[in-house]
């Protein structure tokens, strides 16, 4: 577990805009995460994790899935791909009937054409270009499948705060103009909200399912 903290850690130094977070999630944020699996349809469900870093939510969905599931993860940074296979070796999903993918790429170059019943995405928006959120959470709620759950997180106040403490340029328009894409997204297709204190920092998880205009979604 240490292992995962220190790697973390030097990523966040490394690659800051793509790790976007200091730690890896705590295991309370991935059971509000994968909560929604506990709805499940009895059929065999596809679930996809975008930013699956050193697997802590992948272990919450893998307890969570059954025989004839499968799980595609896109993770685009090496060194956890590389933490996050040694990982899925250990955990006995092969045993379970469980097919898992994991894909070293950039989750904009997934094959998003078959659909999804559940979306768990753990990319930190917050550092990303406006347009390249809309993107990413335009072309991942139209990945849905009829019914199916997409669920995303942010640190809690964060955003407001770095906004706050910038007063005016051109990251104070950056972030103001994601909160406006986050906002228009969630006021249209947010499903349910859970605040988890127990994580650092503490994050919203929210659940999103996906209404008739998800194309609407554009960059403020
Ligand atoms: C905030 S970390 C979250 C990791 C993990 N889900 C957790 O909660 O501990 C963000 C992760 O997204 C990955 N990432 C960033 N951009 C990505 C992209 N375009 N495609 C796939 N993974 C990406 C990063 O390498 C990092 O592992």
């Amino acid at each position: 577990m240490w292992a995962g903290y220190g790697l973390f850690w030097s990523q966040w130094r490394e690659r800051f805009v793509e790790t976007g977070a200091l730690a890896p999630s705590s295991h309370h944020l991935a059971r509000s995460m994968a909560a929604p699996l506990t709805r499940r349809p009895p059929a065999p469900i596809r679930v996809l994790e975008a930013g699956a870093g050193t697997g802590v939510f992948t272990e919450e969905l893998l307890r969570q899935m059954h025989a004839g599931d499968r799980l595609d993860l896109y993770e685009i940074n090496p060194r956890f791909c590389e933490y996050l296979e040694a990982r899925l070796n250990r955990m006995r999903w092969r045993e379970r009937g469980l097919e898992v993918c994991l894909h070293r790429d950039d989750v904009l170059r997934a094959d998003l054409g078959q659909g999804f019943d559940f979306i768990v995405c753990g990319l930190p928006f917050n550092n990303f270009a406006p347009p390249l959120v809309a993107e990413i959470l335009h072309l991942l709620l139209d990945s849905l499948n009829e019914g199916g759950v997409f669920s995303y997180f942010e640190y809690l106040a964060l955003r407001d705060l770095r906004q706050w403490f910038l007063r005016s340029g051109p990251e104070h328009e950056r972030l103001r103009a994601i909160g406006e894409i986050m906002r228009g997204v969630l006021s249209r297709h947010e499903i349910r909200r859970d605040e988890v204190w127990l994580n650092f920092p503490p994050a919203a998880a929210h659940h999103l399912m996906r209404r008739p205009s998800a194309a609407a979604v554009t960059s403020a």
